[in-house]
Formats: structure tokens, sequence, C-alpha cells
């Protein structure tokens, strides 16, 4: 295998194969989570790829040591001096507290997680040229009038929901920046990375154990590497604005469930529709917050995948008997 160097040289005097495109320094935040590591992978052949990282190092990416950078970015100078230090051209912010339930009891958390740091992005891209790109969520929508277009109105309803939503309106007031919704992410499982809906739902299955999963919540699931394929060509082609990193197919929880059991030749038996009040989580979810991709799709010339298609993707990662390493997957 050529050592980076050589392969960032070579793309520095070659144009890149979908038009004249030359190597950034890019800083994706939260390199250690489910999209930052997936963006890392995509994009590091053709960029200068820095990741952030806080409780866990992705030793599951092989990326250069002097490339990951451990921050919390709740400590807002010390984020403030890895910006001034790296100098990127390009900063995707991936790095948030997720836990939407979590956020509903430590709004003061969510916000110094979601929202603080997020101002310390837009005050230090005044001073310079850099585009920022921020992943945020279909939750910012109260679901109640779906599909969303990438212009709705976001209208939230929980404490996460209201912290991204913040974001957002940060985000939108810097120059040339971009806004990437997404929803319901999953994907396989590499190193340490924590369990989501899908890997869980298969994990569960598996085991034989009956689940109960929500019939009255609709989203957009989207596989991680179909978010990172969106954002690559956005990097590109330097789209601002908002974008819906999204499936185009919107689905329930449950329906959800029981394609991913099939796919997976799993008992779809198992599992038993609930509705939400029955769960008695903390924060309040939209109902039906189905992120529209017809204007991404347009602004992009891309379709996005299916979901059968991530299934397939998803099925081929996790029949990796040792999963420690995420490589390529296009
Ligand atoms: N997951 C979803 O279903 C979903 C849906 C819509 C939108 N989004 C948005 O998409 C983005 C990426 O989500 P994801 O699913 O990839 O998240 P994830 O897998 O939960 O990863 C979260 C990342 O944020 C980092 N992080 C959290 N708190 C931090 C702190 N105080 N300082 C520095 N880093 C911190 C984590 O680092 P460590 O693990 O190293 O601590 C991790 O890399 C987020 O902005 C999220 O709001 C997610």
């Amino acid at each position: 295998m050529r050592p980076l160097s050589a392969c960032l040289k070579a793309t520095r005097e070659a144009p890149h194969r979908r038009g004249v495109w030359r190597v950034a320094r890019v800083l994706v935040t939260g390199a250690s989570g489910l999209v930052g590591s997936r963006l890392v992978v995509r994009l590091r052949d053709r960029h200068e790829v820095h990741g952030t990282f806080h409780n866990h190092a992705p030793d599951f990416l092989e990326h250069p040591a002097e490339r990951l950078h451990a921050v919390d970015i709740r400590d807002l100078a010390a984020f403030r001096r890895l910006l001034g230090k790296l100098q990127p051209e390009v900063v995707i912010h991936c790095a948030a507290m997720t836990n939407v339930d979590g956020c509903e009891s430590a709004p003061e958390e969510a916000r110094a997680a979601n929202v603080a740091p997020v101002e310390t992005l837009a005050s230090w891209q005044k001073g310079t040229d850099a585009r920022v790109v921020l992943m945020s969520t279909d939750y910012v929508f109260d679901g109640k009038s779906p599909p969303y277009e990438i212009d709705a109105k976001p209208n939230p309803l929980c404490v996460y929901s209201r912290t991204k939503a913040q974001a957002e309106e940060v985000v939108r007031r810097v120059p040339r920046s971009l806004i990437a919704r997404s929803t319901v992410i999953y994907g396989a499982d590499f190193g340490h990375l924590k369990r989501n809906f899908a890997v869980w739902l298969i994990g569960e299955l598996q085991a034989g154990r009956r689940v109960r999963v929500v019939d009255d919540q609709w989203g957009t699931p989207t596989i991680s590497e179909n978010i990172a394929e969106f954002l690559d060509l956005a990097v590109e082609r330097g789209t601002q604005g908002a974008i819906h990193t999204a499936v185009g197919e919107c689905v329930s929880r449950f329906d959800f469930a029981r394609r991913i059991a099939r796919r997976f030749s799993l008992d779809v038996s198992l599992i038993t529709p609930i509705k939400t009040g029955e769960l008695h989580q903390p924060a309040k979810r939209p109902e039906r917050p189905c992120l529209s991709v017809r204007k991404t799709e347009q602004i992009l010339a891309v379709k996005s995948w299916t979901i059968d298609r991530s299934l397939d993707l998803l099925a081929s990662q996790l029949a990796i008997p040792e999963r420690a390493v995420l490589r390529p997957w296009w």
C-alpha cells in the first residue's frame, strides 16, 4: 500500500476524477462516532483529513496518530486552540451529545456540547475563508407536516432538538456554510462504536430475544456510509445552505425493524409493535419528521440510497468476523 503522503502528493498534482479539485485540509469533529469515522475513511485519500475524539480513541480507523486530536469541545478554549493550530479549510462538525434522553435530563450539558462549540467555530471562522458543515437532525422539526424540505422551518420539541436547532441558527450566519440533516443513523459497529438501532436489533433477534419497537415514530433511517458519500460530494462542490443526507423512504421504526429482520433472515415474529407513550421516554419525539431528499438530489446530482442497498452494505460489514478496522466500502 502506498504511504498516505504519496497519495496526497499524487492527488495534489492530478485533478480529481469528478472534476477540478484540490486537496483541502479537512477537520472532522467526532471522528470516533458513527458519521465522523466514515467521513475520515471516505475523504482521506483525497484530502488532508484530521479528526477529533473525546472519550474513545478511534483505533479502528488506523489513521495517522498526528492527525487524530483528543479534545473536549465543551472546553471552548481548547477547541479554539485546535482550530487555530490546524487552520482547516473545511470543518465538518459531527461531535455532539447525541443521547436524546440524556440531553433532556441535563439541558445545560446539552447546550455546552451542542451549541457553545458551534458558536466558537463560527467566531473562529470569521477571520478565515474556512467552510463549516454542521451535522444536524430531522428532530429539529415537529413531525406534524412531513415530508420536510431543506428550507422548512424548524420547530423543535425537546432539549436535544432545541440545541441542534440553535446550532443551525448559528451556522446559518456563517458565510458559505452548510447544514446537513440526517436521521436514525446506523452502521456496523467497528472497534468500540456504540450500538445503534439496527445493530442492537440484529443482536437481540439473533439471541432469540423479543423486542418492542414503536410503530408511531417515522423517519428516513440512513446508513452512515451514505451520509459520508453525500458530504464528500457537498465538500467537493462547495454546497451551501442546507441538504438532507438521508434515504428517500420514510418508514415507521417498526417497519424498519421488520425489514432488517427479513434481510438478515431473523424471526420477524419476535418484534412487537408498541406506542411511544408506553416507553415513558423523558424527551418528546416528533412523530413523522421525514426528510425529503428531493432538492438535495437535485443540488448534488446524486440519488440517495435505498434501505435495501443500505442493509446489503450493513450485512457485508457485519459478516466480517473481527470488525476491528473500518475499510473503504465503495
Ligand atoms: N445518530 C443519529 O441517529 C443522528 C440522527 C440525526 C443527526 N445526528 C447528528 O449527527 C452527528 C453525528 O452523529 P453520530 O451518530 O455519528 O454520533 P455518535 O456516534 O454518537 O458520536 C458522537 C461523537 O461526538 C463526540 N463527542 C461527544 N461529546 C463530545 C465532547 N464533549 N467533546 C468532543 N467530542 C465529543 C464523540 O466522541 P467520543 O466517542 O470519543 O467521546 C463521538 O465522536 C451529531 O451531530 C448528531 O447530532 C445523529
